[in-house]
């Protein structure tokens, strides 16, 4: 399906959600928000498994939030922005599948924080990440003070944030901020055989898995556990527990639904 500023290709349960404005480096206006929520609510729809976030073109993810757009708000305005991009990150923190950034350009300001939002981060060599509202005089609005913080240490959040550092694949790579960095050419076949893996596993543990990981941030260690037993326990009795369990004993391999 196609937006003005937003695309999304569905296939074999790998939904590809690229925003689409590359003449401004795929930052991101209200159309473009408005867009990647009627998105993301179409690939839960379609029950998408695994989905997978890009910008399209080859310089940029996403270069942020739409400057030129913002510079006149007021705070109530930029207070209803704020909820806006922060919306998307729960959308995409409780998308039932796996959520992957591929990140293959520039990712600043809301477009880093679109990709911490999401489950995994593999990046192109050429990708270019930071948090870099603060020269703008502004600070991360959208969930990255919050999300940086599960993926870094404090001093690096601080720095990232104060400093408004701007960080090459190899060093954001260094300090956790993405998973794994490939070549630039080989980053969207990375990602189709992650995703494809994926989307092969059975589909209520993966997303048990994702809540219980989640709620560890959410609600601190104890909470977290309590929500880990729950899920766990809730996954006994599915028809893809029976099979994984059976085929593990029967010793072959499993067919899940
Ligand atoms: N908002 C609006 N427009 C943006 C943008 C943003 N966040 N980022 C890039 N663009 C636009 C530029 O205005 C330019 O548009 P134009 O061709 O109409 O002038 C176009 O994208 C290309 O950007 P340009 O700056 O000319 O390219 P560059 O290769 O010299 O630099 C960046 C690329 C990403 C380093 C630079 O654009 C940049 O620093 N962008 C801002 C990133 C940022 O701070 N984001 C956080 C926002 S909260």
């Amino acid at each position: 399906m196609s937006w003005n500023t937003v695309t999304l290709d569905i296939s074999d349960g790998v939904a590809r959600l690229t925003v689409d404005r590359p003449d401004a480096l795929n930052a991101m206006n209200p159309e473009t928000l408005e867009e990647l929520e009627a998105a993301i609510r179409e690939a839960e729809r379609e029950s998408a498994r695994v989905l997978v976030l890009t910008g399209a073109g080859d310089d940029a993810f996403i270069a942020g939030a739409d400057i030129d757009y913002m510079r006149e708000f007021s705070t109530p305005e930029a207070l209803a922005y704020a909820e806006r991009g922060q919306n998307i990150v729960r959308n995409l923190q409780e998308f039932p599948g796996v959520t992957i950034a591929a990140i293959n350009g520039y990712a600043f300001g809301g477009g880093c924080e679109f990709s911490l939002a999401c489950d995994l981060r593999v990046a192109s060599e050429r990708a270019i990440i930071g948090q870099t509202e603060i020269d703008l005089g502004i600070i991360p609005g959208w969930g990255g003070t919050q999300l940086l913080q599960r993926l870094v240490s404090d001093e690096v959040a601080r720095r990232l944030v104060f400093f408004g550092e701007r960080l090459d694949a190899t060093d954001a790579h260094e300090h956790g901020l993405v998973g794994e960095v490939v070549a630039h050419d080989e980053l969207y076949d990375h990602v189709d055989e992650m995703a494809a893996e994926l989307a092969s596993k059975p589909r209520h543990a993966l997303y048990a898995a994702k809540e219980a990981l989640n709620a560890f941030h959410e609600t601190g260690g104890e909470g977290g556990l309590t929500v880990e037993r729950r899920a766990w326990s809730g996954l006994f009795g599915t028809p893809d527990q029976r099979e994984g369990m059976a085929a593990f004993v029967e010793k072959r391999e499993p067919d899940f639904e």
